[in-house]
């Protein structure tokens, strides 16, 4: 089975040939990505009229060129998938639409993906991961705990209750005039800083469950920021380590709770999305693993942001556990949880 998926939530676009063979080394025949980074750089931000332009510029092209470099005529394709949501709507028309167009002048089944799927099942598209496992999704737009039963099969232990934490990297690169997207961006300077300089209050240690919210640590961070006369690049440094080293703790310690609300307490934890790529964050992590010998996985940093791999991975998913397809009147849905899919 090849399917052919397209994803275009936020500002990636893009498209891949996925195939379920036996081996993981065989099932991505070719993974299109077209950021635009450099496009919302200046702002700071993702500004979504500017996004949805530019998917509609780059989506074509995109397309095509994922399906040369998987080696596949369109013949050769079983299914079209795209992500449906949760995302930005202009985005996501793009794809949805440009995906709908291919399966109804082709004649394949068509599959409208969730976005947050896809990242919950690409450590599957990788390695034998079995079910169930507990997943720590941090991204640019999302951020949840879940407990991973089988496919379909999800419960959201705990989630932001204000930013994300990419979203919470980006605000914070931007008030210490750092590169967008700010998450790189802090890990490199924190590297020349001292983590123990700036003093931050770990929040949410009062309230039972294991929600988060990162407006505390980026309120404190501006109030570090300000109280300086000038900052300089030592100071910067040590900001960036101290705000890194505060949110990845944090993270943690809500990850052993979330861990103890887990009804299977599965043997694996999984990380996604793409402060996954975090390497401070995925020490704490394996460190917390290492402690509970439970088992430490996450995609290669490559598949941790936006990519159409994952989606296409979670249609084979959906497929293989007997999941319809979806009909061509499928509806966008830039606000849908895991726990609505079915
Ligand atoms: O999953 P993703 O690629 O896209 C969307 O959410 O759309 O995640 C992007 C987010 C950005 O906010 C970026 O700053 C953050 O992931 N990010 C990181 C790192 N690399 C990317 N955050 C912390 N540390 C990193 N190394």
């Amino acid at each position: 089975m090849n399917i052919l998926a397209i994803e275009s939530s936020c500002d990636e676009t893009a498209a891949a040939v996925v195939r379920d063979a036996e081996d993981s080394a065989d099932r991505i025949l070719s993974n299109i990505i077209r950021s635009q980074i450099h496009v919302h750089a200046p702002f700071g931000g993702v500004v979504p009229e500017i996004a949805a332009r530019n998917h509609l510029d780059a989506i074509d092209t995109v397309i095509e060129e994922a399906i040369r470099a998987g080696g596949l005529a369109i013949s050769e394709i079983d299914v079209i998938a795209a992500t449906a949501g949760p995302g930005l709507i202009g985005g996501l028309l793009v794809g949805m639409v440009s995906a709908k167009t291919i399966a109804l002048m082709s004649q394949k089944p068509f599959m409208a993906i969730n976005h947050l799927e896809g990242h919950l099942l690409t450590v599957r598209l990788c390695y034998d991961v079995e079910f169930p496992y507990l997943l720590l999704l941090a991204s640019g737009g999302n951020f949840l705990f879940a407990e991973v039963m089988g496919v379909g099969n999800y419960r959201i232990l705990g989630q932001t209750l204000d930013d994300a934490a990419g979203e919470t990297f980006d605000k914070v690169a931007k008030m210490l005039g750092l590169e967008y997207p700010g998450g790189p961006s802090i890990e490199k300077a924190a590297r020349n800083g001292d983590e123990s300089r700036f003093q931050y209050t770990i929040p949410m240690q009062r309230r039972k469950g294991c929600d988060v919210s990162f407006s505390g640590i980026k309120t404190a961070t501006k109030l570090h920021i300000v109280k300086l006369k000038e900052v300089t690049e030592q100071d910067k440094a040590d900001i960036a380590a101290s705000f890194q080293h505060v949110v990845t703790r944090f993270i943690t310690i809500q990850l052993r709770k979330a861990y103890e609300m887990t009804d299977a307490h599965p043997r694996n934890v999984v990380i996604a999305g793409g402060v996954a790529a975090n390497s401070r964050l995925r020490e704490e992590v394996s460190k917390f693993c290492l402690e509970r010998n439970l088992a430490f996985c996450a995609p290669p940093i490559a598949l941790c942001s936006d990519n159409a791999a994952m989606i296409g991975w979670a249609a084979i998913e959906r497929i293989r556990a007997g999941f319809s397809f979806s009909e061509l009147d499928a509806k966008t849905r830039p606000r849908w949880s895991i726990m609505e899919i079915d």
